[in-house]
């Protein structure tokens, strides 16, 4: 088979501990279905900042470059909390998703049935939820410009918030495209009733419609949105909305699963190459135990598999192994009923790896 290259950036707290399992994965897949892949690794995040003074170093940017895929762990932690905007972690990872123009972040919320007694939620509530939060990436309130002025009343503190046509157009665009391949339902999520990005937003999402007529559009108000999600998420199919709302919603979502130790994402931009990573971040609480969830991570190989390669078999063998693995029982600790039987992140990659074949 061609030879896939992988950029493979672990960053910080349970970043590096849960790519280790994921890249146990790749070479369990090579073995199993014959694909090729050549990993090259790149300092980013808090790590980067203490060893070359920035989160985002060039030659990570260059590693990522030359790839087909980027898997990355996550970064952050208390030790940079406290840097300006330009040495701390958070930084290098909004720097990397737009100097790669990965606009379009795509985030599954898949239910295990075996799981919803982890889930806060009752078990009832979630039958049938199947959902995915298409969040815009590059644009909005993250990337506007930001200052702090004096005044006569004290420091003042400033973040805009701005959307172009294009960049709304091009998120709604692949919501309704993903809404097609699945039950064709569409919710664009918005604060049309107070916000001047979103009634832009709202008017270029019913525009963009018009071009899919086969799909059933509605518009509901991120307040709204983030009860219904607790009321029925099942209603929801496809869910499309900005940067900061689709970040919290997507939090909000991965707890319907039982865990955000579970929910994978996809970060993609025009072409094929695509960034793939968990939605939690590096969880300094565990850090360094050895019990974090590594099926986030797991299934962002799944993602990358499918969204970038092609790979589908091998994709499907990977969702189907880490469902046997839960079926069977196993837990970390994050989503075990009886926290005492719950086993490390090391255990749960190599069950997993195990379960993995043709
Ligand atoms: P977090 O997602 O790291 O953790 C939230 C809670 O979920 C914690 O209690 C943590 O222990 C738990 N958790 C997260 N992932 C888990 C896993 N795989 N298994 C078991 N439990 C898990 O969010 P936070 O605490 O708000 O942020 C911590 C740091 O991570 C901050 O510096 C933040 O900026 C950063 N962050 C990075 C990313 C990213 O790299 N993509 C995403 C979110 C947060
Ligand atoms: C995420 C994270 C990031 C975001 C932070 C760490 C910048 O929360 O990937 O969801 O807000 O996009
Ligand atoms: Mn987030």
């Amino acid at each position: 088979a061609e030879v896939k290259k992988i950029a493979v950036i672990s960053g910080d707290g349970i970043g590096p501990e849960v790519i280790a399992e994921a890249q146990k994965v790749l070479t369990k897949t090579e073995e199993v279905f014959g694909y090729k892949f050549e990993t090259e690794h790149g300092l980013f995040g808090g790590i980067a900042i203490d060893e070359k003074g920035t989160p985002l170093p060039q030659e990570t940017l260059d590693i990522c470059k030359k790839a087909d895929a980027v898997l990355l762990g996550a970064v952050g932690g208390p030790k940079w909390d406290n840097n300006p905007k330009e040495t701390r972690p958070e930084t290098g990872l909004l720097g990397i998703r737009k100097a790669l123009g990965l606009f379009s972040n795509i985030r599954p919320a898949v239910i295990f049935d075996c799981l919803k007694d982890a889930s806060t939620l009752k078990p009832e509530v979630l039958d049938g939820t199947d959902l995915i939060v298409v969040r815009e990436l590059t644009g909005g309130i993250y990337f506007g410009e930001k200052f702090r002025r004096e005044t006569a009343n004290g420091q003042e503190a400033v973040d805009t918030c701005v959307y172009n046509v294009n960049e709304v157009e091009r998120i709604a665009r692949q919501g309704f495209e993903i809404a097609r391949t699945r039950r064709k339902k569409l919710t664009s999520v918005d604060k049309a009733n107070v916000l001047e990005t979103s009634r832009l937003w709202r008017e270029t999402v019913i525009r963009v419609a018009a071009d899919y007529p086969d799909v059933e559009l509605d518009h509901v108000l991120v307040d709204n949105c983030a009860m219904q999600l607790l009321r029925r998420p099942s209603s929801f199919d496809v869910i499309v909305t900005e940067n900061m709302f689709g970040d919290i919603l997507s939090d909000e979502a991965a707890m319907l699963t039982g865990s955000i130790g579970m929910l994978s994402s996809a970060s993609l931009g025009e072409g094929s190459f695509g960034l793939y990573e968990p939605v939690h971040g590096s969880a300094p609480d565990i850090a360094g135990q050895g019990i974090a969830n590594p099926i986030a991570t797991i299934l962002s190989v799944a993602l990358m598999f499918r969204l970038t390669f092609g790979y589908h078999d091998a994709a499907a063998a990977i969702e189907r192994a880490v469902k046997e693995v839960l079926d069977a029982g196993h837990r970390t600790g994050d989503i075990a009923v009886d926290k005492s039987k719950a086993i490390g992140t090391t255990a749960m990659g190599d069950l997993i790896v195990a379960a993995i074949r043709k």
